[in-house]
């Protein structure tokens, strides 16, 4: 390898991956090592100017370990679920020529080399906003450009389900399907798209974000405590999700908002239950009683209530009983941050509107949040 020749090269790879939301969630699993779930799940995945990580990977003889840095910080790499996904990835890793800065590695380097990794997400890290699907996404995707790893989307899906479950969904834009698989080595646990983001594009995700702080109850452990305890999840994964996945997936190719409204939020509500289902129970939806410092400067709105989330679910379930069709849908993920989506920017408009009539902005920095939500969600609003 031109490597060893003064050990000064280093090759990079920068990449940018959208978090997704899930509308059919994924809560369980029966492999904690391979991470396979106990059922299917669809999700929505954003638009990459939005909420996303931005990773840039790079490769040196100079380098003796592998290391990370995630938002400024170093963290570790010796967790298993990193080893997991930086083995599959060196395992599939070809050779890789630079005839300008004349490198050459070859698929047998790649088991020496060391890598070092700078991620950032442009959102809050670990408060319920799915971000480690896209750190996760992110890091598979741009090691795998690195490497030269010569898989398709779906391979690479069950590498970062490695990393994290929900990771293998971003991978694809649009709508996409987590199928769980029957492998017992998971080989058939991945991610397909079932539309692209042209399909439904006039759809608006608005994500009202009440609190930036970091879960106090993570994913992996709060899932291993439902899996262990609750009676609610067998009757989840077993009799509703099956029947769920099959009508969203139809609602999604018709675009039947009707239907995708009141799947995701009974799904969304069907989570929380199984949550307080577990021993000890989770409330994901009870720490919003702090008020937070706004931080998102793209069109999401951002809006800053204390105990924000049951008066958005009434809200907007009064909304739809009395409209003829539902005009908005929420989904709550392992945090009180809210999901809205709209079915269209004329509803968008209206539940800002709304939004602002109940929770007015208490001060110049919540007003100019909503300000920037008004101009860049409503701006074509008709
Ligand atoms: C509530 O993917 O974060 O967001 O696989 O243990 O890393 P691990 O969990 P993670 O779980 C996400 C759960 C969820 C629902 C979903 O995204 O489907």
């Amino acid at each position: 390898m031109a490597a060893e020749s003064g050990k000064k090269w280093v090759l990079t790879v920068t990449a940018q991956t959208p978090t997704n939301i899930a509308v059919i969630k994924y809560w369980g699993k029966r492999d904690e090592d391979l991470i396979l779930p106990i059922n299917d799940s669809i999700s929505v995945t954003l638009d990459p100017d939005h909420l996303c990580t931005t990773t840039s990977v790079a490769v040196s003889p100079a380098f003796t370990h592998d290391r990370m840095w995630l938002n400024g910080k170093e963290v570790s790499l010796s967790g298993g679920r990193y080893q997991n996904c930086l083995r599959e990835l060196r395992s599939r890793a070809s050779d890789v020529e630079d005839e300008e800065k004349g490198i050459k590695i070859t698929k047998k380097d790649w088991e020496k080399l060391h890598v070092h990794v700078v991620s950032y997400n442009n959102f809050p890290t670990a408060a319920g906003l799915a971000s480690s699907a896209a750190g996760l996404a992110c890091l598979v995707f741009s090691l795998a450009k690195l490497m030269n790893v010569k898989e398709d989307h779906s391979k690479l899906s069950a590498i970062a389900r490695q990393g994290s479950g929900s990771a293998c969904r971003s991978l694809y834009g649009g709508f996409v399907k987590w199928i769980m698989g029957k492998e017992e080595n998971g080989s058939d646990s991945i991610a397909v798209q079932l539309a692209d983001e042209k399909h439904w594009d006039d759809l608006v995700i608005i994500i009202a974000v009440v609190s930036s702080r970091q879960k106090e109850t993570s994913s992996t452990s709060g899932m291993r405590d439902t899996v262990e305890t609750s009676m609610l999840i067998k009757h989840r994964a077993k009799e509703v999700v099956p029947k769920r996945i099959i009508q969203m997936e139809e609602a999604i190719k018709n675009r039947d908002f009707p239907a995708f409204a009141r799947l995701t939020c009974a799904d969304s509500n069907q989570f929380h239950a199984v949550c307080l289902d577990t021993l000890p129970p989770i409330f994901y939806m009870n720490d919003t009683s702090h008020r937070q410092e706004p931080f998102f400067n793209s069109s999401f709105i951002n809006v800053i209530v204390p105990h924000f989330y049951l008066p958005i679910i009434s809200c907007v379930e009064k909304w739809n009983r009395h409209e003829e069709t539902p005009q908005v849908a929420y989904t709550f993920d392992a945090g009180p941050n809210a999901v809205l989506i709209s079915h269209n920017r004329k509803a968008a408009a209206l539940l800002l509107q709304r939004l602002l009539f109940y929770f007015p902005p208490q001060s110049d920095t919540d007003l100019n949040s909503y300000v920037i939500g008004d101009k860049t969600i409503l701006k074509d609003a008709g």
